[in-house]
């Protein structure tokens, strides 16, 4: 198990859309849901487009280069020509923070 890390505060993400965040040197997206918080790797692991630049519908984050998809819950591909699982981490959110823990 990792160490959990603030990475945002709650009140500066965009509500039921996905906010960019740095943790150190890594970009991370940060998507507000139905089911809460989830976060994901930034970049798409299809061609490198930046997922925050994409388009989220609940659970689903659709690429902006080629509309590849993926569950933003798990990581799992949805959509061609996404076919590998986008990395995700585990979120929490602590007094008014998205905490994040990387392994
Ligand atoms: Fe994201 Fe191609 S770069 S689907």
């Amino acid at each position: 198990d990792g160490d959990w890390h603030d990475l945002i505060a709650l009140d500066r993400l965009e509500t039921g859309w996905v906010t960019p965040a740095m943790l150190g040197a890594r970009r991370l997206a940060v998507y507000d849901t139905p089911s809460g918080i989830h976060v994901s790797l930034a970049l798409c692991n299809h061609g490198g487009a930046d997922l925050c630049d994409g388009y989220l519908d609940r659970h689903l984050i659709e690429c902006p280069l080629h509309q590849g998809a993926f569950d933003v819950r798990d990581g799992r591909p949805l959509g061609a020509p996404a076919t590998r699982p986008m990395i995700v981490f585990p979120a929490r959110i602590r007094d008014g923070m998205v905490q994040v823990r990387m392994p």
